[in-house]
Protein backbone atom coordinates (compact mmCIF):
# COMPACT_ATOMS: atom_id res chain seq x y z
CA UNK A 1 0.00 0.00 0.00
CA UNK A 2 0.90 3.62 -1.12
CA UNK A 3 -0.12 6.60 1.09
CA UNK A 4 -0.25 10.33 0.91
CA UNK A 5 -0.20 12.12 4.23
CA UNK A 6 -1.57 15.87 3.87
CA UNK A 7 0.34 17.73 6.90
CA UNK A 8 3.10 17.02 8.96
CA UNK A 9 2.05 18.53 12.11
CA UNK A 10 0.97 16.29 15.34
CA UNK A 11 -1.10 14.31 13.99
CA UNK A 12 0.74 13.61 10.61
CA UNK A 13 4.14 12.58 12.44
CA UNK A 14 2.96 10.53 14.47
CA UNK A 15 0.92 8.90 11.67
CA UNK A 16 4.03 8.78 9.33
CA UNK A 17 6.04 7.07 12.12
CA UNK A 18 3.52 4.45 12.73
CA UNK A 19 3.42 3.89 9.43
CA UNK A 20 6.95 3.45 8.75
CA UNK A 21 6.92 0.59 11.05
CA UNK A 22 4.19 -0.87 8.96
CA UNK A 23 5.18 -3.94 6.40
CA UNK A 24 1.93 -3.77 4.33
CA UNK A 25 2.99 -0.09 3.90
CA UNK A 26 6.12 0.42 1.11
CA UNK A 27 5.89 4.10 0.26
CA UNK A 28 4.44 7.22 2.15
CA UNK A 29 4.54 10.75 0.32
CA UNK A 30 4.17 13.75 2.84
CA UNK A 31 3.37 17.17 1.72
CA UNK A 32 2.84 20.08 4.10
CA UNK A 33 2.19 23.67 2.70
CA UNK A 34 5.68 24.30 5.38
CA UNK A 35 8.49 22.45 3.93
CA UNK A 36 10.60 22.91 7.22
CA UNK A 37 7.49 20.99 8.79
CA UNK A 38 7.98 17.72 6.48
CA UNK A 39 11.80 17.86 6.92
CA UNK A 40 12.64 15.87 9.85
CA UNK A 41 10.29 13.30 8.28
CA UNK A 42 11.89 12.73 5.99
CA UNK A 43 15.31 12.86 7.65
CA UNK A 44 14.31 10.33 10.41
CA UNK A 45 11.88 8.06 8.83
CA UNK A 46 12.70 4.88 5.97
CA UNK A 47 10.19 5.32 3.49
CA UNK A 48 9.35 8.88 3.52
CA UNK A 49 9.32 10.96 -0.56
CA UNK A 50 8.76 14.80 0.50
CA UNK A 51 6.03 15.89 -2.64
CA UNK A 52 5.32 19.79 -3.27
CA UNK A 53 1.59 20.49 -2.54
CA UNK A 54 0.83 22.42 -5.66
CA UNK A 55 -1.66 20.13 -7.78
CA UNK A 56 0.61 19.50 -10.59
CA UNK A 57 3.11 17.85 -8.02
CA UNK A 58 0.20 15.79 -6.94
CA UNK A 59 -1.20 14.85 -9.96
CA UNK A 60 2.03 13.42 -11.07
CA UNK A 61 1.80 10.88 -8.33
CA UNK A 62 -1.92 10.33 -8.18
CA UNK A 63 -1.58 6.52 -9.85
CA UNK A 64 0.97 5.66 -7.36
CA UNK A 65 -0.82 6.27 -4.19
CA UNK A 66 -4.06 4.41 -2.94
CA UNK A 67 -5.00 6.31 0.07
CA UNK A 68 -5.21 10.24 1.17
CA UNK A 69 -4.81 10.87 4.76
CA UNK A 70 -5.66 14.92 5.16
CA UNK A 71 -4.31 15.98 8.35
CA UNK A 72 -3.99 19.91 7.58
CA UNK A 73 -6.22 22.05 8.14
CA UNK A 74 -10.18 22.71 7.13
CA UNK A 75 -8.90 25.14 4.40
CA UNK A 76 -6.61 22.14 3.47
CA UNK A 77 -9.69 19.35 3.38
CA UNK A 78 -11.94 21.85 1.50
CA UNK A 79 -9.42 21.63 -1.44
CA UNK A 80 -7.55 18.50 -1.19
CA UNK A 81 -11.17 15.88 0.07
CA UNK A 82 -12.42 16.49 -3.44
CA UNK A 83 -9.45 17.19 -5.30
CA UNK A 84 -8.53 13.69 -5.09
CA UNK A 85 -12.22 12.14 -4.45
CA UNK A 86 -12.76 13.64 -8.28
CA UNK A 87 -9.76 11.37 -9.20
CA UNK A 88 -10.81 8.40 -7.83
CA UNK A 89 -8.63 7.79 -4.65
CA UNK A 90 -9.70 6.67 -1.10
CA UNK A 91 -9.45 9.41 1.17
CA UNK A 92 -9.09 9.80 5.22
CA UNK A 93 -9.95 13.34 6.48
CA UNK A 94 -8.93 14.66 9.57
CA UNK A 95 -10.26 18.11 9.65
CA UNK A 96 -14.23 16.83 9.35
CA UNK A 97 -15.17 20.24 10.46
CA UNK A 98 -15.25 21.17 7.32
CA UNK A 99 -18.30 19.13 6.84
CA UNK A 100 -20.91 21.21 8.56
CA UNK A 101 -20.54 22.96 5.30
CA UNK A 102 -23.52 21.49 3.93
CA UNK A 103 -23.06 21.92 0.40
CA UNK A 104 -19.39 20.88 0.66
CA UNK A 105 -20.62 17.79 2.51
CA UNK A 106 -22.20 16.63 0.14
CA UNK A 107 -20.42 17.38 -2.45
CA UNK A 108 -17.80 14.86 -0.95
CA UNK A 109 -20.26 12.45 -0.15
CA UNK A 110 -21.41 12.62 -4.32
CA UNK A 111 -18.40 12.28 -5.59
CA UNK A 112 -17.25 9.25 -3.40
CA UNK A 113 -20.23 7.21 -4.61
CA UNK A 114 -19.80 8.67 -8.23
CA UNK A 115 -15.86 7.63 -7.94
CA UNK A 116 -16.83 4.56 -6.18
CA UNK A 117 -14.03 5.55 -3.68
CA UNK A 118 -14.07 5.81 0.01
CA UNK A 119 -13.99 8.82 2.38
CA UNK A 120 -13.33 7.80 5.54
CA UNK A 121 -13.49 9.97 9.06
CA UNK A 122 -11.85 8.63 12.36
CA UNK A 123 -13.71 8.83 15.49
CA UNK A 124 -10.82 11.48 16.58
CA UNK A 125 -10.68 12.97 20.00
CA UNK A 126 -14.32 11.33 21.54
CA UNK A 127 -15.43 8.31 22.50
CA UNK A 128 -18.43 6.95 22.25
CA UNK A 129 -19.39 7.19 18.37
CA UNK A 130 -19.89 2.81 18.22
CA UNK A 131 -22.68 3.41 20.29
CA UNK A 132 -23.92 6.49 18.91
CA UNK A 133 -23.81 5.14 15.74
CA UNK A 134 -25.47 2.43 16.34
CA UNK A 135 -28.22 4.30 18.59
CA UNK A 136 -28.89 6.09 15.01
CA UNK A 137 -30.05 3.28 13.07
CA UNK A 138 -33.24 4.06 15.44
CA UNK A 139 -34.81 7.18 17.27
CA UNK A 140 -32.40 9.91 19.22
CA UNK A 141 -33.63 12.17 21.00
CA UNK A 142 -30.73 13.94 21.84
CA UNK A 143 -26.79 14.21 21.18
CA UNK A 144 -24.84 16.48 23.80
CA UNK A 145 -20.95 17.05 23.72
CA UNK A 146 -19.39 18.11 27.03
CA UNK A 147 -15.91 20.06 26.62
CA UNK A 148 -13.68 20.88 29.10
CA UNK A 149 -10.21 22.36 28.18
CA UNK A 150 -7.55 24.13 29.90
CA UNK A 151 -6.91 28.20 28.57
CA UNK A 152 -4.28 26.75 26.27
CA UNK A 153 -6.34 25.20 24.44
CA UNK A 154 -8.85 28.06 23.84
CA UNK A 155 -6.10 30.95 23.26
CA UNK A 156 -6.40 33.31 20.23
CA UNK A 157 -9.81 32.69 19.36
CA UNK A 158 -11.55 35.67 17.62
CA UNK A 159 -15.09 34.57 19.28
CA UNK A 160 -13.58 35.43 22.86
CA UNK A 161 -12.34 38.42 22.00
CA UNK A 162 -15.64 39.75 20.26
CA UNK A 163 -17.49 38.58 23.37
CA UNK A 164 -15.41 40.16 25.88
CA UNK A 165 -14.15 36.71 27.38
CA UNK A 166 -10.32 37.34 28.33
CA UNK A 167 -9.74 33.70 28.72
CA UNK A 168 -6.57 34.10 30.90
CA UNK A 169 -8.27 35.43 33.52
CA UNK A 170 -10.83 32.95 34.34
CA UNK A 171 -10.06 31.46 37.59
CA UNK A 172 -12.72 28.94 38.02
CA UNK A 173 -14.59 25.97 35.66
CA UNK A 174 -16.99 28.41 33.50
CA UNK A 175 -19.47 27.92 30.55
CA UNK A 176 -17.86 29.64 27.47
CA UNK A 177 -20.01 28.90 24.77
CA UNK A 178 -23.16 26.72 24.25
CA UNK A 179 -24.94 26.29 21.14
CA UNK A 180 -25.49 24.37 18.13
CA UNK A 181 -22.66 21.54 16.39
CA UNK A 182 -22.96 23.88 13.56
CA UNK A 183 -22.28 26.87 15.14
CA UNK A 184 -19.36 25.19 17.41
CA UNK A 185 -17.40 24.00 14.21
CA UNK A 186 -17.84 27.31 12.88
CA UNK A 187 -16.24 29.41 15.36
CA UNK A 188 -13.72 26.70 16.83
CA UNK A 189 -12.72 25.27 13.64
CA UNK A 190 -9.50 23.84 15.21
CA UNK A 191 -11.15 22.97 18.29
CA UNK A 192 -14.29 21.33 17.61
CA UNK A 193 -13.89 18.47 14.89
CA UNK A 194 -15.43 16.11 17.34
CA UNK A 195 -18.72 17.71 17.40
CA UNK A 196 -18.79 17.40 13.41
CA UNK A 197 -17.95 13.97 13.94
CA UNK A 198 -20.74 13.74 16.16
CA UNK A 199 -23.26 15.32 13.97
CA UNK A 200 -22.42 13.37 11.05
CA UNK A 201 -22.87 9.87 13.22
CA UNK A 202 -26.13 11.31 15.27
CA UNK A 203 -29.33 13.88 14.34
CA UNK A 204 -27.41 16.56 12.16
CA UNK A 205 -25.68 20.00 12.72
CA UNK A 206 -28.24 21.54 14.03
CA UNK A 207 -29.79 19.61 16.50
CA UNK A 208 -26.58 18.33 18.07
CA UNK A 209 -25.77 20.57 21.28
CA UNK A 210 -22.44 21.54 22.80
CA UNK A 211 -21.31 23.28 25.66
CA UNK A 212 -17.89 24.45 26.41
CA UNK A 213 -16.24 24.80 29.40
CA UNK A 214 -12.80 26.32 30.24
CA UNK A 215 -11.20 25.13 33.48
CA UNK A 216 -7.65 27.10 34.59
CA UNK A 217 -7.07 23.97 36.63
CA UNK A 218 -6.79 21.08 33.89
CA UNK A 219 -4.02 20.14 31.48
CA UNK A 220 -6.31 17.70 29.77
CA UNK A 221 -9.39 18.23 27.36
CA UNK A 222 -12.07 16.29 28.42
CA UNK A 223 -15.49 15.18 26.37
CA UNK A 224 -18.44 13.86 28.25
CA UNK A 225 -20.62 12.57 25.15
CA UNK A 226 -24.56 11.99 26.30
CA UNK A 227 -27.12 10.01 24.05
CA UNK A 228 -30.62 9.84 24.50
CA UNK A 229 -33.31 7.79 22.68
CA UNK A 230 -35.61 5.05 23.27
CA UNK A 231 -32.55 2.71 23.00
CA UNK A 232 -31.78 3.89 26.42
CA UNK A 233 -29.05 6.11 27.26
CA UNK A 234 -25.23 6.71 26.60
CA UNK A 235 -22.32 8.41 28.63
CA UNK A 236 -19.19 8.47 27.50
CA UNK A 237 -16.08 10.77 29.21
CA UNK A 238 -12.89 10.79 27.10
CA UNK A 239 -9.68 12.66 29.28
CA UNK A 240 -7.69 13.23 26.30
CA UNK A 241 -3.61 14.08 26.60
CA UNK A 242 -3.11 17.47 24.18
CA UNK A 243 0.26 17.44 22.22
CA UNK A 244 2.63 19.82 24.03
CA UNK A 245 2.76 21.54 20.24
CA UNK A 246 -0.78 22.14 19.67
CA UNK A 247 -2.46 21.72 23.10
CA UNK A 248 -5.67 22.04 20.89
CA UNK A 249 -4.96 18.39 19.39
CA UNK A 250 -5.12 15.28 21.37
CA UNK A 251 -2.60 12.38 20.92
CA UNK A 252 -6.08 9.87 21.21
CA UNK A 253 -6.85 11.91 17.64
CA UNK A 254 -3.81 10.50 15.61
CA UNK A 255 -4.02 7.09 17.20
CA UNK A 256 -7.37 7.01 15.82
CA UNK A 257 -6.07 7.54 12.25
CA UNK A 258 -3.61 5.12 12.82
CA UNK A 259 -6.22 2.42 14.06
CA UNK A 260 -8.22 2.96 11.41
CA UNK A 261 -5.50 2.86 8.92
CA UNK A 262 -4.81 -0.83 10.35
CA UNK A 263 -8.57 -1.33 9.76
CA UNK A 264 -8.34 -0.33 6.00
CA UNK A 265 -5.28 -2.47 5.91
CA UNK A 266 -6.44 -5.44 7.18
CA UNK A 267 -10.07 -5.50 6.43
CA UNK A 268 -11.35 -6.58 9.12
CA UNK A 269 -14.10 -4.69 11.01
CA UNK A 270 -14.66 -5.41 14.36
CA UNK A 271 -17.31 -3.32 16.21
CA UNK A 272 -18.24 -1.68 13.30
N1 LIG B 1 -11.08 14.60 13.95
C1 LIG B 1 -10.58 14.96 15.14
O1 LIG B 1 -11.05 14.54 16.20
C2 LIG B 1 -9.42 15.90 15.19
C3 LIG B 1 -8.69 16.05 16.38
C4 LIG B 1 -7.63 16.92 16.38
C5 LIG B 1 -7.30 17.65 15.25
N2 LIG B 1 -8.04 17.50 14.13
C6 LIG B 1 -7.76 18.30 12.92
O2 LIG B 1 -6.76 17.63 12.17
C7 LIG B 1 -5.97 18.61 11.48
C8 LIG B 1 -4.49 18.39 11.83
O3 LIG B 1 -4.30 18.57 13.22
P1 LIG B 1 -2.83 18.74 13.84
O4 LIG B 1 -3.01 18.88 15.30
O5 LIG B 1 -1.94 17.68 13.32
O6 LIG B 1 -2.42 20.17 13.25
P2 LIG B 1 -0.97 20.87 13.30
O7 LIG B 1 -1.22 22.33 13.34
O8 LIG B 1 -0.12 20.27 14.34
O9 LIG B 1 -0.36 20.49 11.86
C9 LIG B 1 -0.98 20.82 10.66
C10 LIG B 1 0.07 20.79 9.57
O10 LIG B 1 -0.59 20.92 8.32
C11 LIG B 1 0.08 21.89 7.53
N3 LIG B 1 -0.91 22.52 6.64
C12 LIG B 1 -1.90 23.38 6.98
N4 LIG B 1 -2.60 23.74 5.89
C13 LIG B 1 -2.03 23.08 4.82
C14 LIG B 1 -2.30 23.06 3.43
N5 LIG B 1 -3.28 23.79 2.90
N6 LIG B 1 -1.52 22.27 2.65
C15 LIG B 1 -0.53 21.54 3.18
N7 LIG B 1 -0.21 21.55 4.49
C16 LIG B 1 -0.95 22.32 5.32
C17 LIG B 1 0.71 22.87 8.52
O11 LIG B 1 1.83 23.53 7.97
C18 LIG B 1 1.09 21.94 9.68
O12 LIG B 1 2.40 21.42 9.55
C19 LIG B 1 -6.49 19.99 11.93
O13 LIG B 1 -7.40 20.52 10.99
C20 LIG B 1 -7.20 19.68 13.22
O14 LIG B 1 -8.24 20.62 13.48
C21 LIG B 1 -9.08 16.64 14.06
Amino acid sequence: MRLLIIGCGSIGTTLAKAVDEMPEVDLIYITDKSKVCAAHLVEKLHKVKYVDNSDECLSDIINDIDLVVEAASQEAARHFVPFFLERGVDVMMMSVGAFADDDFREKCFKLSKEKGCRLFVPSGAITGTDGLRSASAGEIDEVTLITTKGPKSLRSIEYFKQKGIDIERIKEPTVVFEGSARDAARIFPRNMNIAATLSLLGIGFDRTKVKIVCDPNVERNTHTLIVKGPFGEITSTTSNVPFPRNPSTSYLAALSAIAALKRIINNVWIGV
